[in-house]
C-alpha cells in the first residue's frame, strides 16, 4: 500500500505504518493543487491534516485511492460524500488531539483577559508599564460554552477549576452528560445574553456556519469577549469585526479563520485588531496530540488492510 503524506504529521505517530513491510510512505508537504493531482493517482492511502483540501477536483484525480485519514478531528476539509461515492473510505482521530484544544483555549483565554501578549511586546521593547496591562479575573464570570462535546467539555471542567460559572448550550448533549460536568445546559440566546466570555467548541457544518452572526452581537453584553479555536466561519467575521471596532466586544481570542493563511482585507483587519489575539489554529498543535493523532490513523490504515473493523469509519 502506497501512503500520501501531504501536511506535517508527527513522525514519531507514524510508527504503526513504518514498522509494517506492506507499507510505503511518500511525504509531500506543501504542493500545489495541480502537483497534487498529478501525483495522487499512484497512491492507496492520504493522510492530511486542515492543509490540503479533500474535494471532488483532487478525487477525480485519485483513481487508486482506498481511504483517506484525516489526522484531527475535524472532517471539513474533506468531501466525505464525494470519496464515499468513489468507495473511498474517511477515517480521523476524534479523540488524539482534543485535550491539546481544550488546553490552547484556556491558554489564549488567560492571555486575553491578563494582557500577556502586549506586556511580553511591552517588556521587550524596554519599556516597564504597568497600569495599562491591568487585566481582569476568570474567578466568577460567566463562561458561555457553545458546544459541549469532547473539546467544550473539558473547558467546563478546566473554567470550573478557575471558579467561573459555566453555561453551556448543545442539542446533542443530555442535561445529565452537562450536570455531570456541573453545567447549567441553556439555550444560545441565553449564552449570548448572559455571558462574559463565549467560547465555541463546535464542528464547521451547514448548522454551525455563522452561528454567532450581527444579530447575536447585538444581544451580547457590553464588553464581551469570544475566544474561537473551533473553526473560522462559525463565527461571522464582518460582524464580529463590526462588534470589535464598535467597542462591544472587549477583546477576543482567535486561533482560526475563514482562510488559512488569511487573504481577504477582512480577515487581515480582524487578525490586526489590537484587542484580538490570535495564533495560526495551533490548538492542535502540541507533541502529545501529534503523535496521538497520527498513531490513530496509522493504526486505521493498518486495521484497513487487515481488513478488521474501524475505529473511526
Ligand atoms: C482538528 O480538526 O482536529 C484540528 O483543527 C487540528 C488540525 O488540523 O490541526
Amino acid at each position: 500500500m502506497k501512503v500520501l503524506i501531504t501536511d506535517e504529521i508527527s513522525q514519531e505517530g507514524l510508527q504503526p505504518l513504518l514498522d509494517d513491510p506492506r507499507i510505503e510512505i511518500e511525504v509531500r508537504l506543501g504542493l500545489a493543487p495541480e502537483e497534487l493531482y498529478r501525483i495522487v493517482g499512484r497512491f492507496d492511502a492520504l493522510i492530511t491534516r486542515s492543509g490540503t483540501t479533500v474535494d471532488e477536483a483532487l478525487l477525480e484525480h485519485c483513481r487508486n485511492l482506498k481511504i483517506v485519514a484525516r489526522a484531527g478531528v475535524g472532517i471539513d476539509n474533506v468531501d466525505v460524500d464525494a470519496a464515499s461515492s468513489r468507495g473511498i473510505i474517511v477515517v480521523n482521530a476524534p479523540y488524539g488531539n482534543v485535550n491539546s484544544a481544550a488546553e490552547h483555549t484556556m491558554a489564549v483565554m488567560l492571555s486575553l483577559c491578563r494582557n500577556v501578549p502586549v506586556a511580553n511586546t511591552s517588556l521587550k521593547q524596554g519599556e516597564w508599564q504597568r497600569a495599562p496591562f491591568t487585566g481582569c479575573e476568570l474567578k466568577d464570570k460567566t463562561l458561555g460554552i457553545i458546544g459541549l462535546g469532547k473539546v467544550g467539555g473539558r473547558v467546563a471542567l478546566r473554567a470550573k477549576a478557575f471558579e467561573m460559572n459555566v453555561i453551556a448550550c448543545d442539542p446533542y448533549i443530555s442535561p445529565k452528560r452537562a450536570e455531570d460536568l456541573g453545567v447549567k445546559l441553556v439555550s444560545k440566546e441565553d449564552i449570548v445574553r448572559y455571558a462574559d466570555i463565549i467560547t465555541l467548541h463546535c464542528p464547521r457544518n451547514e448548522e454551525t456556519i455563522d452561528m454567532l452572526n450581527a444579530r447575536h452581537f447585538d444581544a451580547m453584553k457590553d464588553g464581551v469577549i469570544i475566544v474561537n479555536v473551533a473553526r473560522g466561519e462559525i463565527v461571522n467575521e464582518a460582524a464580529m469585526l463590526a462588534a470589535m471596532q464598535s467597542g462591544k466586544v472587549r477583546g477576543a481570542a482567535f486561533d482560526v479563520f475563514s482562510e488559512e493563511p488569511p487573504r481577504s482585507d477582512l480577515v487581515k483587519q480582524l487578525i490586526a485588531h489590537p484587542r484580538m489575539i490570535v495564533t495560526p489554529h495551533l490548538g492542535a498543535n502540541t507533541f502529545e496530540a501529534q503523535k496521538n493523532v497520527a498513531v490513530d490513523v496509522s493504526k486505521e490504515i493498518v486495521r484497513y488492510l487487515d481488513g478488521q473493523p474501524l475505529d473511526s469509519a
